[in-house]
């Protein structure tokens, strides 16, 4: 490997979301992957991206891959559901750098269920998509799908509101149409709901299960870096830096509670 090669490689990986939902996708690079460099982007004053046209959400995904791509990205993780399905096409037409998205678990769901019953909790944006009826065409044909967007959840998340009686209200509102088509199998549809994945165990019960995609994002990401030889060299853990565009006294509070460890937020008004 020669110096010019080591010092690409050395470049961050970059991950965004539009808020603070994507850190529970960031927790699983960074544990997959701690010696990679890695950036983070909430995009919260726009959050949230559900109830936006594909249109507006890919104008901000531009926005947002400019500032990271202008911090010197190897890499690109779009760590939200939404955003991908709106824009993950236009992202890859206009840059040329690795892009990896993320889709509901459709797939795993289908695989995991025991009564062939499957729910998917998800926001509006990614539920109308045309990508998500591509889900269901190429993995749901064998199971049952009962969907359900969950509007006003991200919003709780993006106050820190993990466990208050208003958020546990809204998910045992979403849960309940899920339960009683007898659903064995729950799909954390959106990178937010990872984040209540206690609070909705609690209201489900143990024995349903719930997927989330962070894992096999995280996999993923290691597979590209590895296969464009960009993985970084270093044998030290690296750092995670955060931007926000809201108010950042805020979003460190929120920042740092979700990430578990007190962390650095820089504003940005991107
Ligand atoms: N976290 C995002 C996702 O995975 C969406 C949140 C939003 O609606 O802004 O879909």
């Amino acid at each position: 490997m020669n110096a010019e090669m080591t010092q690409s490689n050395e470049r961050p990986v970059a991950v965004f979301d539009s808020g603070v939902g994507g850190i529970s996708v960031l927790k699983h690079i960074h544990t997959l992957l701690p010696n990679e460099q890695l950036l983070y982007v909430a995009d919260s004053k726009h959050a949230p991206y559900g109830s936006k046209t594909p249109q507006e959400i890919q104008e901000r995904c531009f926005k947002v891959a400019d500032f990271l791509i202008a911090q010197d990205a190897k890499a690109l993780v779009v760590a939200c559901n939404t955003a991908t399905a709106a824009a993950i096409d236009a992202l890859r037409l206009r840059y040329t750098l690795p892009i990896i998205g993320m889709e509901p678990a459709v797939k795993s769901a289908a695989a995991a269920t025991r009564n062939g019953i499957i729910g998917v909790l998800a926001t509006t944006g990614t539920l109308k998509s045309a990508q998500f009826a591509a889900l269901l065409e190429s993995y749901g044909r064998n199971v049952e799908v009962v969907t359900q967007a969950c509007v006003g959840l991200v919003e709780c998340i993006e106050r820190g509101e993990l466990n208050t009686e208003n958020t546990k209200a809204l998910i045992r509102q979403y849960c309940a149409p899920l339960l009683a088509e007898g659903a064995d199998t729950i799909v954390l549809g959106c990178t937010h709901y990872p984040f209540l994945s206690e609070a909705i165990a609690a209201i489900v019960g143990k024995e349903v299960i719930l997927i989330d995609t962070g894992a096999a994002v995280a996999n993923q990401l290691q597979y590209r870096l590895f296969d464009e030889g960009l993985q970084s060299a270093r044998n030290h853990t690296a750092s995670v830096s955060f931007w926000t565009n809201s108010d950042a006294v805020n979003a460190q509070q929120v920042i740092s509670q979700l990430w578990g460890v007190s962390a650095e937020v820089a504003y940005s008004s991107l």
